[in-house]
């Protein structure tokens, strides 16, 4: 009979070998991400290419283009990523891909290229879940962050909360109900001719307003459940900039960003509240791009403090899309014993979590 390793054990044994490095990839949107990460949770070398400007003129991801510029940027990242950490394909022990959600035609690029680096190296394969990776932007900052903990992903595509029970077991404690938190600033931002990214812009053009000045809608706010919403908001700015347009008046960006900013950080932080009442779980993580956003950090770590909750917020740097956070969910999926092999497919509707608890 075979011997059943528990997977702390395996994790342990794996995190003291100081030569065991994971190539991560990611391609999932429109970044083209590339990292080596040595052991567990330390960072070798993190190389993004960004597709900002191709997308900009746009007002967001075009996926075809999206899926050109990873090809033409992803080995050439491989490359610069070995050799600025001076290391060869001999050295990589594992090579974790982003396998979903995301694209389909991005998602493939960074599969190809992993399935085929897998067998040209013969190196082991894993593909990894895109919303893990945010999670694990989390715990390769905070080595100290263990289960049982909350987690609100909020990025282009997911406003989610989680709860982490233990290993890498994942529960979904609830969602948006129509746009995600980042998506809601990317269509905010373009209604104001704010550019893309949203979230950046909005919350540059922010600093300075007053959050008093409009009261924008609060989704969700009271209601029994975690679930969120941002179509509102979204419609409450358009009605409002059409009426400012109508009538010729200026329109206060800064003002407007401010208050809508406050809005949505409202939205997210009263269902944070909620969670925690619900779930005795008093261990905050926050991830995903929009977990960038200083006032949604500056607030959490506010409420933690007055609630008497742990906050873990990733640094600003593994907030949006990277690889190193892709390395550390491949790397903790490949020390429990999972394994891909060259029959692996993205998936762009993966979905990380068992469905609601
Ligand atoms: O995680 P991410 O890089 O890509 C997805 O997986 O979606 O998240 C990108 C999202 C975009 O919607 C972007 O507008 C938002 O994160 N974002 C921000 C900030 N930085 C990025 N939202 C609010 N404030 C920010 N500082
Ligand atoms: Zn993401």
């Amino acid at each position: 009979m075979e011997a059943v390793v528990p997977a702390e054990a395996v994790i342990t044994d794996l995190e003291s070998d100081r030569d065991f490095i994971t190539l991560g990839i990611e391609t999932s949107c429109d970044d083209t991400a590339i990292a080596l990460l040595r052991g567990g949770n330390e960072a070798l070398y993190d190389l993004t290419s960004s597709q900002t400007e191709a997308h900009s003129p746009f007002g967001g991801v075009l996926p075809e283009l999206a899926s050109r510029k990873h090809q033409e940027a992803i080995i050439p990242l491989i490359r610069g990523a070995l050799s600025g950490a001076r290391l060869s394909p001999r050295d990589v022990s594992l090579i974790a891909v982003t396998a979903g959600p995301g694209l389909m035609g991005s998602l493939l690029v960074g599969v190809m290229t992993a399935k085929a680096l897998s067998q040209g190296w013969d190196v082991p394969l894993i593909g990894v879940n895109h919303l893990e990776g945010h999670i694990f932007a989390n715990i390769l900052a905070h080595p100290d962050l263990k289960p049982p903990f909350l987690c609100l992903v909020v990025s282009g595509g997911h406003t989610e909360m989680v709860s982490a029970s233990g290993g890498r077991d994942y529960a979904l404690l609830g969602s948006t109900r129509d746009d995600a938190a980042g998506e809601a600033y990317d269509k905010a931002a373009k209604l104001l001719g704010l550019g893309y990214p949203g979230g950046p812009a909005i919350e540059r053009c922010a600093a300075g307003g007053d959050a008093g000045a409009f009261a924008f809608p609060v989704g969700m706010k009271g209601t029994k459940d975690v679930e969120f919403s941002f179509s509102g908001v979204k419609t409450s700015l358009r009605t409002l900039l059409e009426r400012m347009r109508a009538n010729g008046d200026e329109i206060p960006a800064p003002d407007i960003c401010a208050s809508f900013q406050r809005a949505v950080t409202e939205a997210l932080l009263s269902k944070v509240k909620l969670a925690v009442r619900k779930t005795g779980v008093r261990k905050i993580a926050l991830s995903g791009g929009v977990a960038a956003n200083t006032a949604l950090r500056g607030c959490l770590t506010e409420m933690g403090k007055a609630n008497g909750w742990e906050v873990f917020l990733p640094p600003q740097r593994y907030c949006t899309d990277n690889a190193l956070m892709i390395a550390a969910a491949g790397y903790a999926a490949y020390a429990a014993g999972e394994r891909s092999d060259l029959s692996l497919t993205p998936d762009p509707d993966w979905s990380a979590w068992r469905e609601k608890i």
